[in-house]
């Protein structure tokens, strides 16, 4: 609505003068009607307010502030004509512990309706409802609205997560299969009190991210915490693994798909380097070394993947007195001379893996004396097929002639 149109309506008002004194008396006058709302919605209702000054009165009354009237949160307005300009709403006046939390969060500079009610400051509802911004099945599109723009992610240099998010299992499980307990943002951030990781207070911190995901996933995270990587972290090992470390964050697979089944040798390797140089040389590694998914031993397979215990350890998986039951799950018949194999033996050792050592040796040179045969043999038949099209032709073209 424009300025001059605004003035005009203010005009017409006053020169209704009669109307408004009618409303003024039914409402005003009339004992125990005092009902703020409608005096207000006797305007505000009215679409040809203009979009920034109408208020959609049902939903207002269906909405958690539904109850209140219009001068709760607009306390500066007293009587008609009201002034031209009044104060911004503060909801802290009502709702002062979430206040304080946001005043100390990443978003404290951010108003609350960045989060609440959808852009209609009289829309907001309880977050149990599904009309709500905050309804767990809509809190990813609300954070997404600036955790999901590029330019917002470059100004702060922050990833931008949600396209992440919503192509993981937890995204995928909440937008497709509409699963309220799966893990939306404030699962794992908190609503008000949103910290960077970088703060030992946060929930995304390294050392609470096991707390974090085992608010869910309690099996996992007893598993873990009794593992070599949990206790490594109990006793502030900052260089032990955490859930996100071998799951991500945002963008976590199911772990039975050949992707994430693909990229975790890397990451158990990208920690233990030299246990991946040797895994890489036997031959369960090979076999999924050519091209597209093999399914074959991972490190998991034989370390399991939250509770992996030392070697040492009688309960260990690789504990010589369990090794024919975990070589055995794929192995059938496996027995103690079976196991003997090396799973991380070192064939560029000659001393420490002699057999191992000749046999790469001899692999390598039939390798290579195979590969030199192929290359030699195509070259030579492409020379030939040459020489006889050449020829052939040459004989045709005197005969057309
Ligand atoms: C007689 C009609 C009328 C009634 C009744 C009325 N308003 Fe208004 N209101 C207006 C007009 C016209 C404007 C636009 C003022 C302007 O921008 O010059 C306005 C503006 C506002 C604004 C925006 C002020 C700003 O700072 O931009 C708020 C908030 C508001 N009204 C709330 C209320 C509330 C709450 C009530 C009930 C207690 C109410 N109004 C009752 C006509 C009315
Ligand atoms: C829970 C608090 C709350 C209640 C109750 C409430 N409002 Fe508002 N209203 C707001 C907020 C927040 C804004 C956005 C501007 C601001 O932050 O002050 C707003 C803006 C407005 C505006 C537009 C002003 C502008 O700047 O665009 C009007 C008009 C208005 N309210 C009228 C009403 C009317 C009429 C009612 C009752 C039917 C009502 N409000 C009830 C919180 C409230
Ligand atoms: C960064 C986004 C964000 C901002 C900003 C935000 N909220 Fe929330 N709010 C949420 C989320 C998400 C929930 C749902 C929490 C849940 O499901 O437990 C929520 C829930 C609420 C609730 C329901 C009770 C509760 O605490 O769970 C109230 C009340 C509330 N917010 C008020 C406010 C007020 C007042 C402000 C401003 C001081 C504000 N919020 C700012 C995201 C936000
Ligand atoms: C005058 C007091 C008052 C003000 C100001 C106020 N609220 Fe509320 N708010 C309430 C009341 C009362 C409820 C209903 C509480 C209930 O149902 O338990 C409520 C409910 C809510 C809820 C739903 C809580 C839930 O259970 O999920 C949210 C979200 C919320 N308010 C956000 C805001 C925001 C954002 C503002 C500022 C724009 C604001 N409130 C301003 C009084 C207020
Ligand atoms: C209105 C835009 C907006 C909305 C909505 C929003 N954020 Fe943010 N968020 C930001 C901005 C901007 C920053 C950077 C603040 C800074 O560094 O000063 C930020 C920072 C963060 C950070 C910390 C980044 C860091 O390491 O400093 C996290 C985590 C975060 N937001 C999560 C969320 C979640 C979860 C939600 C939804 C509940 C949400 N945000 C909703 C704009 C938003
Ligand atoms: C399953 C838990 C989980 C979910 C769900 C989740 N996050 Fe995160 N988020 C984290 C963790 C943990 C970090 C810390 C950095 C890391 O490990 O990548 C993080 C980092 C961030 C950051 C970077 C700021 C920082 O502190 O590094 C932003 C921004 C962010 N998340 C926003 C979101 C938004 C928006 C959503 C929803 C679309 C969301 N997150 C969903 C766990 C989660
Ligand atoms: C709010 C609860 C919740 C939180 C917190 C949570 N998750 Fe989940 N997670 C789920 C649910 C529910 C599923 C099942 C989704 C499905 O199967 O469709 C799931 C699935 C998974 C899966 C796939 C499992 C499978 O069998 O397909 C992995 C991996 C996973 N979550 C890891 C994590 C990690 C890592 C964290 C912490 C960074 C975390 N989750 C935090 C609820 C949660
Ligand atoms: C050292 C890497 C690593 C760490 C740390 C880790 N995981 Fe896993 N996780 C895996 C691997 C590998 C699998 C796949 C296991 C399989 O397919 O047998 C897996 C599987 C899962 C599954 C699917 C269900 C299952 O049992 O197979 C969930 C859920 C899960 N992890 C959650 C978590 C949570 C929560 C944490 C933290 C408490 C965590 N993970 C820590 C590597 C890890
Ligand atoms: C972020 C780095 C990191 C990742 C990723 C990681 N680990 Fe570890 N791992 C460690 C640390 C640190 C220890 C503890 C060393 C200690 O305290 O003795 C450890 C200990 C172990 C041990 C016990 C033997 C030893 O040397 O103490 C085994 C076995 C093991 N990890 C296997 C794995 C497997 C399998 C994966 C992948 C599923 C994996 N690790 C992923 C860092 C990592
Ligand atoms: C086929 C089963 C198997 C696979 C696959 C496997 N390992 Fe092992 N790993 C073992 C066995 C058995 C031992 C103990 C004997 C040894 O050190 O060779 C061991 C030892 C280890 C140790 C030292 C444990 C200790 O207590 O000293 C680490 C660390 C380790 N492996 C990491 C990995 C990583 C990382 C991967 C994947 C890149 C991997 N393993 C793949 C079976 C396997
Ligand atoms: C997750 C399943 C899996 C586990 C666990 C596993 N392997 Fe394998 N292994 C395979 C596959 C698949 C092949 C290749 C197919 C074949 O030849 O059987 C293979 C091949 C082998 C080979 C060469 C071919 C042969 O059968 O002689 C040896 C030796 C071997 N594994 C030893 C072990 C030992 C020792 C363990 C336990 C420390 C183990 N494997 C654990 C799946 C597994």
């Amino acid at each position: 609505m424009t300025q001059a149109a605004i003035r005009k309506l203010r005009f017409s008002f006053r020169a209704g003068a009669l109307a408004t004194a009618v409303i003024a008396l039914t409402f005003f006058l009339a004992p125990g009607t005092l009902h703020a709302q409608s005096q207000c919605l006797a305007c505000h209702g009215d679409k040809s307010m203009g979009h920034s000054l109408y208020v959609n009165g049902k939903t207002f009354s269906a909405s958690a502030h539904g109850v209140l009237q219009c001068t709760s949160c607009h306390t500066d307005i007293k009587g008609f004509p009201h002034p031209d300009h009044v104060a911004k709403v503060q909801c802290s006046t009502c709702h002062a512990d979430q206040a304080s939390d946001l005043k100390g969060s990443v978003h404290a500079s951010h108003a609350c309706t960045s989060c609440h009610g959808d852009g209609n400051p009289h829309a907001i509802f309880p977050k149990s409802d599904p009309r709500s911004a905050v309804y767990p099945l809509n809190i990813p599109r609300t954070c997404g609205r600036c955790h999901g723009n590029p330019a917002l992610a470059k100004k702060y240099g922050l990833p931008n997560v949600y396209s992440m998010y919503m192509d993981s299992i937890h995204g995928f499980a909440l937008s497709k299969e509409g699963l309220l307990v799966a893990a939306n943002c404030q699962s794992c951030h908190g609503s008000h009190h949103i910290l960077s990781h970088k703060n030992p207070q946060s929930p995304t911190y390294k050392t609470n991210i096991p707390d974090t995901c085992g608010k869910c996933h309690a099996k996992i995270e007893a598993e873990y915490d009794a593992g070599i990587h949990g206790k490594a972290l109990a006793a502030g090992d900052l260089k032990a693994p955490v859930c996100t470390d071998c799951h991500t964050a945002h963008a976590i697979l199911n772990p039975t798909d050949a992707t994430f089944r693909m990229q975790s040798t890397p990451i158990c390797g990208s920690c233990h380097k030299e246990k991946l140089t040797t895994y890489r040389d036997t031959f369960h590694s090979q076999l999924g070394m050519f091209g597209g998914y093999v399914e074959t031993a991972r490190c998991w397979d034989c370390h399991g993947a939250h509770d992996i215990l030392p070697a040492s350890d009688p309960h260990s998986r690789i504990n010589k007195a369990n090794l024919v039951e975990t070589c055995g799950r794929c192995h059938a018949g496996a027995n103690a001379s079976f196991v003997q194999y090396q799973p991380h033996a070192n064939p560029r050792n000659r001393k420490l893996s002699p057999g191992l050592y000749y046999v790469r040796l001899f692999m390598n040179l039939l390798l290579i004396s195979v590969l030199t045969f192929f290359v030699l043999h195509t070259l030579l038949w492409v020379i030939r097929s040459r020489y006889n099209q050449i020829k052939n032709n040459g004989s045709k073209g005197g005969k057309d002639a």
